[in-house]
């Protein structure tokens, strides 16, 4: 049976004291044993005090890491020094890294690689732009997105889901339809099953991300294929965020 997660993805927002009191109000929760597993990715400046914090009601992750394993790399910070301090998940592949921070295929599969050398779970994204979807060239874009992940075996795949954000669906409130959303994931599981097989196929969480919320995310999880949500701003506000875990049982 394949993981339901709900995951927050609190991207660069966020003072010291109001991400401590998010957290603590996120924690403060317990998620119902049937629910699905909660997760948060805070600023990475937050994350040992997180994991310190934490009573195991969550588990976290970083937003991002660079693939060496170490090194002349001012700045950065590597999956195997995320690991070291108690963090169990990473994103790779969302859309803001690939554009804004000209992230290409080749640096999201040393990414991949180097989170899991180091027992990272990862959730790779992938997701098309307005101008893509507006010209069908949608399906060939999240089939190629997705077809990168196939230098990785079936037993590296158990540590890898995937989440489905329209690009033209994040940040802007315009979510896509459950119709919409479920015929992407479909097409994911299906091409998982292409390059993998079945077992891995039914095994691999996909989550939708792109203005998701409370008031959307009931229908959208009721999809077959869709496992749950990666919530952008609905993620930094604690009721919504477990509204949205709610959703998903
Ligand atoms: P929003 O939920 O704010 O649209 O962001 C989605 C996202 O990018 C999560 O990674």
């Amino acid at each position: 049976m394949r993981k339901k997660i709900v995951a927050g993805n609190w991207k660069m927002n966020l003072d010291r004291d109001e991400s401590k009191q998010l957290f603590s109000n996120i924690i403060s929760i317990k998620t119902s044993d049937n629910g699905p597993l909660a997760l948060v990715f805070p600023p990475s400046i937050y994350l040992a005090d997180f994991v310190k914090l934490n009573n195991g009601n969550v588990s976290i992750g970083a937003q991002n890491f660079h693939h060496a394993d170490k090194g002349a790399f001012t700045g950065e910070v590597s999956a195997g020094q995320l690991k070291s301090i108690g963090c169990e998940y990473v994103l790779v592949g969302h859309s803001e890294r690939r554009t804004l921070f000209m992230e290409d295929d080749q640096v999201l599969l040393l990414k991949i690689r180097a989170a899991l050398e180091n027992e990272l779970q990862v959730i790779y994204c992938c997701g098309e732009s307005l101008e893509e979807r507006e010209q069908g060239q949608f399906i060939n874009k999240i089939r190629s997105q997705v077809n990168l992940l196939k230098t990785f075996s079936t037993e590296e795949m158990k540590s890898i889901s995937i989440a489905y954000e329209p690009i033209w669906a994040i940040g802007t409130g315009k979510t896509a339809s459950p119709k919409q959303a479920a015929e992407m994931h479909d097409l994911i599981r299906e091409e998982i099953n292409v390059l993998f097989g079945a077992e891995t196929s039914e095994n691999t969480s996909i989550l939708y991300g792109g203005s998701c919320s409370p008031k959307n995310a009931h229908e959208l999880f009721m999809c077959k294929n869709i496992d749950g949500g990666l919530i952008g701003g609905a993620s930094l506000d604690a009721n919504s965020f477990h509204s949205i875990i709610s959703a998903c049982q």
